[in-house]
């Protein structure tokens, strides 16, 4: 009896002290005059998981609110969402030393995941993202020249050869291709998935473009609950896929040893990686081959489905405003005509093409596959005079809400480059445009990034004028990925391709 009234009292405390603790989570915005959507008891303000992208929700919280920030609770930890141009700068620029952390992280038992540039924090960051900004300069990028001619016509191959166009998957179409450049870059082995070899390196980004239940609790703990993905063991990367990087990278290193003993001038981005280990070996620096590892792959997961959803993504744009596409067309032949190599269309001068440029940045603007930007206040931070967030509160700078804002952008569901043009973009306020993120932690991958979409657009626009097929959505009715984090196409995309002459 006395065994039973004790439990029932420990039970009372325990309900007593959750109620507490609750109730002073729920009133954590409120306390500090934030606006906020009241906070699920359990979920918090996670309850659009598995029933909305993530960037669907920043714009609808963004349209909602219209104030410069907004509270909300990942579970129960309060984060604040800022919409605010001037505090987007502070907080990614001026103040970066308070915000060079992000909150996603993987757990220890997962090295590759844990040790990656995108997730791991200081003081590891600094010294990795240091070492790795030179591999991603123009000019070591121009070595990718032959890569990217060589993929590129493997697409318009593929597009070719294929009987039905119109049932090409334009999402299957260009991750296939996004893999094999940067699986080809990033780890030196072959890749043939844009010729529809089976490789094992787009077994693994297919596995990432999959979504199951698994995968989604996996995915919405690292970025949102990073604490529990210890308990559970959740990986970033299968363990099969895991033990493959590393054996492709240790087969990888060793050839190009034999080939040549010590690698002088990098000719991809594994060159550059293998680089790293060498110098880092004779100083003792101490950078492990699963910190090697963890960044090529990286390399892969940050590139393959951001860019090959930008390409679809833009491609179905182009398909229902044709007047765009022979804009883009008529610029490409007048580039190619000026180039002596008339076969092949040169990454140099394509990055100065102005309407390629601003195609591909519009397509950016509507359809930013990571919209929003995280980082976490160290210290207790200043937002403005009525607000100071306590140290450890994540921050979401929500880049495209501010994309989709019409003081900023007008008409934003129109998909409309001129906004680009060199003459109107000065016009565009800084720090709402933030496709690729801003200040010392933003994409390492951006020039990479814009160099293969740019060289893929490029290229089936020369050669294939496309066209809406019949009972396909039209853009702004597209549905995105409900399962996934990144902005992606929701549902198969597909487009007729009509060859030009
Ligand atoms: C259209 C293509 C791409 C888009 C839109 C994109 C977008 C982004 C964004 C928004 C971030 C976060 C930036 C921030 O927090 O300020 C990011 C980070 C990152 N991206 Fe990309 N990305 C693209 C392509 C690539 C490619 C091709 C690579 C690699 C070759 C790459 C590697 C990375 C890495 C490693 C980070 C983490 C950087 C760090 O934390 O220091 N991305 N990307």
């Amino acid at each position: 009896m006395m065994f039973v009234s004790l439990l029932i009292a420990a039970a009372l405390c325990v309900l007593a002290w959750v109620y507490v603790r609750w109730t002073r989570v729920r009133q954590y915005w409120a306390k500090r005059g934030v606006p906020h959507l009241p906070p699920h008891p359990v979920m918090g303000s996670l309850t659009f998981l598995q029933r909305q992208n993530p960037g669907r929700w920043m714009i609808n919280t963004y349209q909602h609110f219209k104030t410069p920030y907004v509270g909300a609770w990942w579970f129960w930890r309060p984060t604040l969402i800022i919409n605010s141009p001037e505090i987007a700068r502070n907080v990614l620029v001026k103040d970066f030393a308070n915000f060079r952390d992000r909150l996603l992280g993987s757990g220890s038992s997962d090295p590759i995941g844990h040790l990656n540039i995108f997730t791991v924090n200081e003081p590891l960051w600094s010294s990795i993202r240091r070492r790795l900004t030179s591999l991603f300069t123009a000019c070591k990028l121009r070595a990718l020249q032959n890569l990217l001619d060589t993929k590129a016509n493997q697409l318009i191959e593929r597009i070719k050869s294929t009987e039905n166009k119109s049932a090409i998957s334009l999402r299957i179409l260009f991750t296939d291709y996004t893999s094999d450049v940067i699986g080809t870059a990033a780890f030196g082995v072959e890749t043939k998935a844009i010729i529809g070899g089976d490789c094992p390196m787009r077994k693994v980004t297919k596995a990432f473009m999959t979504f199951d239940l698994y995968r989604g609790i996996c995915w919405s703990s690292i970025f949102f609950f990073p604490e529990l993905v210890n308990v559970f063991r959740f990986t970033f990367f299968p363990k099969w896929a895991t033990d493959y990087f590393t054996k492709v990278f240790r087969v990888v290193s060793k050839q190009r040893k034999d080939e040549q003993n010590r690698i002088v001038e990098p000719k991809d981005l594994v060159d550059a990686l293998i680089k790293l280990k060498q110098e880092s070996d004779e100083k003792n620096e101490g950078l492990t081959e699963d910190i090697i590892v963890a960044q090529a792959a990286i390399f892969l997961l940050g590139g393959f489905e951001t860019s090959g959803s930008a390409l679809s993504f833009a491609l179905y744009e182009l398909a229902f405003k044709p007047e765009i596409q022979e804009k883009m067309y008529n610029e490409l032949i007048q580039i190619k005509e000026q180039d002596e190599n008339c076969s092949r269309l040169d990454i140099s001068k394509l990055a100065e093409a102005p309407y390629v440029n601003s195609v591909i940045k519009e397509a950016l603007r509507k359809y930013s596959p990571m919209g929003w930007l995280d980082r976490i206040a160290v210290n207790d931070y200043k937002i403005d005079d009525n607000l100071t967030i306590e140290a450890g509160t994540p921050i979401y700078v929500n880049a495209i809400g501010m994309q989709y804002d019409e003081n900023y952008f007008p008409n934003p569901l129109d998909f409309d480059p001129e906004r680009f043009m060199p003459e109107n973009e000065k016009n565009i306020k800084p720090f709402t445009y933030l496709p690729f993120g801003e200040g010392p932690r933003n994409c390492i991958g951006k020039r990479f990034g814009q160099i293969s979409v740019r060289n893929a657009l490029s290229h089936v626009i020369l050669n294939y004028k496309v066209a809406p097929v019949a009972n396909q959505p039209k853009p702004n009715d597209i549905e995105f990925e409900k399962h996934g984090l990144f902005l992606v196409p929701g549902q198969d995309l597909f487009v007729d391709f009509i060859p030009r002459n």
